[in-house]
């Protein structure tokens, strides 16, 4: 079955040289034509002191051909058949996609990988699954995606992070060795985003060769990028299975999450709108409004403390400033009087609203907005009613006390009891409650994640999924925000259930501004929940002026997160005039291109949206400027031949302090080519630390 296979997209190639097992030889950009002699052009030659044959770096790195990394499938039937060996049995071939059937009839172990390159946005799926046709149990312990890397591939991104801090970035040199990643904590996690770059030497926004990958899981995952000694380099990512997670029974069958990947030979710009094109395309589906609505949502400004009459009071506030959907969050239901109580006891608290929701929601619609809830369906309280009923529907390991995590435990949501209870609360509520938004919180990691004993994060996953595709089928029209404390659950499959992710519970604009920018790398603006907050941050104590919040929320989904009753009316006019650009330049914003510009100057940020007419451009300084006078901004997606009219829409309206002169182009609209845009520039003015200036700018016609 020697040959050659060649799967194309609008810009990239996918080219698979097929013999026992097949390879990859090729994803990168498109190739015309794949020539008859590329086979023979790409065989290796065979160094001294190694094993005496070519050993591929295939779809899936196979022990005992000869591969001594990290190969594709671990597993053993009690010691035996760790070693599998495959034969190719079959190439099934789409339209820009192909199965490979592949089998070991001595381990008794049958493997499909799959790939599906979407002609439009450029991305990759990879997927595999492994049957067990052996007449014994098969102890599967790893199954992961493998995708090879050319050599001049050099350098690693990789994403860390923590509560307050997701989506921090880091680079390694990429040359001998690797990297791994290891996500234990039960959900996707705010301190191992599965996702990774890896590209040409010193490749940034603008420039180099990248290559760009996403593990879609919500659950536990391992990243790995290695340099093998004879200099050949691969990435896998797959799913983290626990001791005895996955024990497949004769006939049972395992699939891998999805690895999402794509290329760019523009850096990073290139590699983050092909993400978002596939999401735009495949991903997301927002149920009915045509926009996405500006929020309030009330954690921040009263947290527990509810009391109807008084959001009311907010709501009436909230509409003012040209909110379109007001949210409660946490403290609603019965007992929920602060962290340690009445998580799973989802009914009204009728204490705190004695004559029920419906006077707030039907408040909240007259004033024109939606109403959302907040809801953390997974948990569990020890103070609760749920608790004292059911101890044993908390996920654990019987015989052991497990910590708990604010003060709250993990329901297991493979017993079909639990799930059933939880499914007919939910369902009630949306059906009992003109709602049409439900933030789904998550705020604890799974230890001890058993059923019946066993590891079960992989079962805990899908029951999750399923319990959100239950409800969305019976109640299609609501949408969902993944929180998990913020941004614990990012992940492209938790995406094809929900229409909204909390970034972070960090709303200090100034660490939101690496936070979204991280994030942008994957996600496009509609989907990336991006609030002011009050001017002292609720998590850092710092303290940014309206321009700097306002503008950092500006580019995202927009909302507001604090006590519009108690702000000043001057504030409250400020909040009013960002919604209002926001609303502006929303269509823009949430269809349009994003990119990330390199800064000269290494303390500042500038990044924009584009589309064929108009561009909005944000340079925020988030630091003291590295020299006296800022760069010229050069703008590099702008068309050479037309001509454009550059204003400034938003700036600091304090004094500025590092300029005494401003340039005079500044309160006019200029008219410049994209040429002069392009390679000359256009002289900014000098900002102060933390803070932020954006520019529209038109094509002219
Ligand atoms: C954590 C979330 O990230 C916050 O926005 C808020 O909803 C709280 N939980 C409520 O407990």
């Amino acid at each position: 079955m020697a040959k050659l296979l060649h799967l194309q997209s609008k810009n990239l190639s996918l080219v698979f040289k097929i013999g026992r097992i097949p390879e990859i030889i090729h994803w990168g950009n498109k190739v015309a034509t794949i020539d008859e002699d590329l086979f023979l052009a790409t065989e290796r030659p065979i160094s001294q002191a190694r094993l005496d044959v070519d050993v591929p770096l295939s779809v899936c790195p196979e022990l005992g051909a000869g591969h001594f990394n990290s190969p594709g499938l671990e597993g053993h039937r009690q010691g035996a058949d760790f070693a599998p060996v495959f034969q190719l049995e079959s190439v099934i071939e789409g339209q820009g996609n192909v199965t490979f059937g592949l089998v070991d009839s001595v381990a008794g172990l049958q493997l499909d990988v799959n790939f599906i390159l979407d002609f439009e946005s450029d991305v990759l799926q990879q997927k595999l699954s492994i049957k067990n046709i052996g007449s014994q149990p098969y102890q599967l312990d790893k199954l992961t995606n493998t995708m090879p890397l050319p050599y001049h591939a050099k350098e690693l991104m990789t994403f860390h992070g923590r509560w307050c801090q997701e989506f921090q970035t880091q680079r390694i040199g990429f040359e001998h060795g690797g990297f791994v990643q290891e996500n234990r904590r039960g959900r996707t996690s705010h301190e191992n985003f599965p996702g990774l770059f890896v590209g040409s030497q010193g490749f940034s926004e603008q420039s180099g060769q990248v290559w760009g990958f996403h593990l879609g899981w919500s659950g536990n995952h391992r990243l790995r990028a290695d340099v093998r000694s004879d200099g050949r380099r691969f990435v896998q990512a797959g799913e983290l299975l626990l001791s005895g997670e996955a024990s497949l029974k004769p006939q049972d069958s395992y699939s891998s999450p999805t690895l999402y990947s794509t290329f760019s030979a523009e850096g990073l710009n290139g590699i983050s709108a092909r993400f978002h094109q596939f999401v735009r395309e495949h991903i997301i589906r927002f149920p009915k409004l045509a926009q996405r609505p500006v929020h309030l949502n009330t954690w921040e400004g009263i947290y527990f403390d509810h009391n109807p009459d008084y959001i009311m009071q907010m709501a009436t506030e909230a509409a003012k400033m040209g909110v379109e959907r007001f949210i409660i969050d946490d403290g609603w239901f019965i007992g929920r009087d602060g962290e340690r109580t009445a998580l799973g006891d989802w009914y009204l608290d009728e204490k705190k609203y004695p004559n029920g929701l419906e006077p707030v929601i039907e408040h909240v619609n007259q004033q024109g907005m939606e109403f959302g809830l907040w809801v953390e369906p997974e948990m569990v309280s020890q103070e609760s009613i749920l608790y004292r009923e059911h101890p044993e529907w908390v996920l654990g390991v019987n015989g052991y006390e497990q910590p708990s995590g604010r003060w709250q435990y993990v329901l297991d949501l493979q017993n079909p009891d639990c799930f059933a209870y939880l499914f007919n609360r939910l369902n009630d509520l949306l059906s009992q409650y003109k709602i049409g938004y439900l933030k789904w919180d998550m705020n604890r990691e799974l230890v001890q994640p058993a059923h019946l004993d066993k590891a079960a994060v992989n079962g805990q996953t899908h029951a999750l999924y399923c319990l959100l595709d239950a409800l969305r089928e019976q109640h299609p029209d609501v949408e969902i925000e993944s929180c998990s404390s913020g941004g614990g659950r990012i992940d492209f499959e938790i995406l094809k259930r929900t229409h909204r992710f909390w970034a972070s519970d960090c709303n200090d604009a100034l660490e939101r501004q690496t936070i979204q920018r991280g994030m942008s790398y994957f996600f496009p603006p509609e989907v990336m929940g991006a609030h002011i907050g009050p001017a002292e941050c609720h998590s850092t104590k710092r303290k940014h002026g309206i321009n700097m919040r306002g503008v950092t929320a500006l580019q995202g989904h927009m909302g507001v997160e604090l006590d519009p009753v108690k702000e000043s009316a001057e504030e409250k006019q400020a909040f009013a005039k960002y919604i209002e650009l926001h609303k502006t330049h929303r269509d823009l914003i949430h269809s349009g291109r994003n990119f990330r510009l390199d800064a000269a100057d290494e303390r500042q940020f500038i990044y924009g949206v584009e589309d064929d007419q108009e561009m909005l451009v944000t340079i925020c300084q988030l630091a003291m400027p590295s020299h006296a006078l800022p760069a010229p901004l050069r703008i590099s997606c702008v068309d050479p031949k037309a001509s454009y009219s550059v204003r400034i829409v938003e700036m600091p309206n304090t004094s500025f302090q590092l300029m005494k002169h401003r340039p005079e182009w500044i309160g006019k609209t200029i008219r410049l080519s994209g040429d002069n845009l392009r390679e000359i520039g256009l002289t900014l003015p000098i900002l102060d630390p933390e803070s932020a200036l954006v520019l529209h700018i038109t094509k002219n016609l």
